[in-house]
């Protein structure tokens, strides 16, 4: 049902399949409104003239039930069948409890055959009612159909465990579940494909019966290769109808950190006379480290066995210190410059937040959970450090005199700062200028000074500052002064307190923000809507970066959205991403070439030895990281590739080449195209190998939607 009738507004007579339509607007169903030029929030009807072909039930076996599948839907929705309701999902602003976003929830409504009125050969209406908070609006990302439902339809193939790798092998359980009332049984396959040479290399075959409301399990063991595609059928016997599972077998590239001591993460940090500094050391090699700092400023310290550094400095200025770090096989020592000075985040901020994965349903625990991860799995130790709350910790009423409450999810958000800050990480924060946040929690708006003070004694290190309702203050008035007040207003508030906070623009790009964002002291600002973990959108985002490349600078970072790798959901249920290796790579590798702010996404306390292996390449990681702080610029397009150029601090130069195809190809591209020398001598950086001078150039065959990553220096 890719198209429906749509109409604007909301009456109770639209539900009715009597109503006449005809003079509605025909809208497509399978992608958001605002994407087709619709520019409203708030209600609006679609109603779909269905005609179910009797054979739909006769070729059932099961006959039990309808699915019908709205794909998602932005905000929340009420659906009739011939009139009757049927199901909501999400509350509508009139609601009890007030409105409440599901647009994370992908719609599937189970219907008993018994309890619908359908017009078997004949039309049916499917009427919708839709409430859009904000943003995207009404039915989309998916194509809405009506199916009768048979067994095949309760069994799912779940690949949702993470691979292992053992050898040259990579292993995972996979779960065939069976929801149906009986015993089913049927054939499950499994097929390797090499794409590179379109050649299938594997192939298994299982017999399995899978008893009612269980699982079976299959053990995939198999080599793990670059560009292996594994496709996962079961086919049910009495029916012969089946369902399928594709993902592609996951490889390492990065090189296990050496035992010996090395020191990673940014060589500068900034921060403003008398606030207060954290900052962790961050250093690979075999535990125990031992830290020491010469040249330590007044007012600082460093705990020699933590690696942490804290206090304050008083006077303005550059203040190099020399690190060193030591262990039983060696000591090795780097230059850090404190830049105290008015400028924070001199490098892109790196840290995790809850968003990509639990959506509104974070809490404190699971906050905590993904911070001890990632210092129990050592992404503290190449520099991540940033623990962000997004939305849904507020309570639904500030206290009496006008202070912002906890809800009964976070019980004691100074002890989560103090928390995080004993271990070296930093503490972000989410909110928005206006009435109520995206989620629709409590924004600050009219309250922001206290909020700011608030936040202060919370020990928060950053906020993210989302747009969200304050449409309902800015209304039509589009002066660029309506759009950079509220976040002046809030500019004023962190400032005046006594720590530093870390500006976090939220905006989605509006009225061009990168070119006013340092008026109003943004670390960094939001250049597009929200990502989701699909190629269309890693795409859609990433690669039209390019042209906001002058805007970027120290303490001033286009934004393109968090990280998209691991296990994210948006929601209590996350799913591994549905990007394949090829692309998570490429979505590190842009990243870091764009200089933009590095957030993981997914519950790093389930983060699998591949997604772990992505994020701790710390010659990867030097290329975000880079003091001189430029974002890459876009040198070549051609027929579906890219190359990106980043000029770093010690003159070489970090250079993207990527294929945009959904195919591998080899790509090649002479010195002189992109401006390099024929000497420079060239090293791979995600595997950490030199590779020999440029020469004729640069010829690398590529996985679709993939990347090589190099470093180029010029003798
Ligand atoms: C907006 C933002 C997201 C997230 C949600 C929270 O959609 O763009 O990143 O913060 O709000 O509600």
């Amino acid at each position: 049902m890719p198209q429906a009738k749509f109409c604007i507004g909301n009456q109770a007579a639209w539900s009715d399949p009597r109503f006449n339509d005809s003079s509605w607007q025909d809208l497509k169903t399978n992608t958001f409104w605002e994407k087709q030029g619709v520019d409203h929030n708030g209600y609006a009807w679609y109603r779909f003239h269905v005609r179910l072909p009797s054979s739909l039930k006769t070729r059932s076996a099961l006959k039990d039930s309808l699915l019908l599948n709205l794909a998602y839907v932005d905000d929340c929705d009420e659906v009739y069948f011939n009139g009757k309701k049927i199901g909501q999902t999400g509350r509508f602003p009139e609601d009890k409890g007030g409105y409440s976003t599901a647009y994370a929830n992908k719609r599937g409504y189970h219907l008993a055959l018994k309890d619908l009125t359908i017009n078997w050969d004949r039309e049916n209406v499917i009427a919708v009612k839709v409430y859009d908070g904000n943003g995207d609006g009404g039915i989309g990302n998916g194509t809405p159909y009506v199916t009768i439902l048979d067994y095949i339809d309760n069994m799912a193939i779940n690949t949702n465990n993470s691979f292992t790798f053992a050898a040259a092998n990579v292993r995972k359980e996979l779960k065939v579940t069976n929801n149906n009332d009986t015993l089913v049984k049927g054939l499950f396959t499994v097929n390797a494909k090499d794409e590179q040479t379109g050649k299938n290399v594997y192939s298994k075959q299982y017999n399995i019966s899978i008893a009612p409301k269980a699982n079976a399990t299959i053990l995939i063991d198999i080599a793990g290769k670059p560009g292996t595609t594994l496709t996962y059928i079961f086919a049910e016997q009495k029916t012969g109808k089946s369902i399928m599972a594709i993902e592609q077998s996951p490889y390492i590239l990065t090189p296990r950190p050496q035992e010996t001591p090395r020191i990673n993460g940014a060589q500068i940090t900034g921060v403003r006379p008398n606030s207060p500094l954290i900052y962790k050391i961050a250093a690979t090699g075999k535990k125990p480290l031992t830290y020491s700092a010469t040249q330590l400023p007044d007012g600082l310290k460093l705990d020699s066995a933590t690696g942490i550094i804290t206090g304050s400095i008083a006077k303005a200025g550059d203040y190099p210190v020399n690190i060193s770090v030591k262990n039983t096989l060696g000591t090795t020592s780097r230059t850090m410059t404190i830049k105290v000075g008015d400028m924070l985040a001199l490098t892109p901020a790196m840290g995790w937040n809850s968003w990509n994965c639990w959506g509104t349903s974070v809490t404190a625990e699971k906050v905590k959970s993904s911070a001890q991860a990632l210092i129990d799995k050592g992404l503290i130790d190449h520099g991540w450090t940033y623990i962000n709350v997004d939305d849904a910790w507020e309570a639904s009423a500030r206290s009496a005199d006008g202070t912002i409450v906890t809800n009964e999810k976070f019980p004691d958000m100074k002890a989560l700062g103090d928390w995080l800050h004993s271990h070296g990480l930093k503490f972000g924060i989410y909110s928005s200028p206006g009435r109520l946040t995206c989620g629709g929690y409590l924004g600050s708006l009219g309250h922001e000074l206290q909020d700011a003070e608030t936040y202060n004694k919370w020990g928060v290190d950053y906020l993210k500052h989302d747009w969200c309702s304050y449409s309902e203050v800015a209304g039509s008035d589009t002066s660029l002064e309506t759009f950079m007040k509220p976040y002046r207003v809030m500019q004023k508030a962190l400032r005046a307190q006594p720590r530093d906070i870390y500006y976090s623009l939220c905006q989605y790009g509006m009225k061009d923000v990168w070119k006013w964002g340092p008026q109003v002291d943004a670390n960094s600002w939001r250049t597009t809507g929200d990502i989701t973990d699909t190629w269309e959108s890693l795409h859609d985002i990433g690669f039209r970066q390019y042209k906001l490349s002058e805007y970027a600078r120290p303490g001033r970072w286009n934004d393109p959205d968090m990280l998209i790798v691991g296990k994210v959901g948006w929601s209590g249920n996350l799913r591994n991403t549905r990007l394949t290796p090829d692309e998570q790579y490429t979505h590190i590798s842009l990243w870091s070439l764009l200089a933009s702010p590095l957030l993981i996404g997914c519950d790093i306390s389930q983060i699998d030895d591949f997604t772990l292996n992505l994020l701790t390449n710390d010659e990867v990681i030097a290329v975000n990281q880079d003091t001189l702080g430029k974002q890459a610029r876009r040198v070549l397009a051609k027929n579906e590739y890219e190359v990106y150029v980043k000029e770093l601090a010690d003159g070489s130069k970090a250079v993207g080449l990527f294929n945009l195809a959904d195919k591998y190809r080899t790509i090649s591209v002479k010195p002189s195209e992109i401006s390099l020398s024929p000497s420079a001598q060239v090293r791979d950086i995600w595997r950490q190998k030199d590779l020999g001078k440029i020469a004729e150039g640069l010829t690398y065959k590529l996985p679709p939607h993939g990347v090589m990553l190099i470093k180029v220096k010029s003798n």
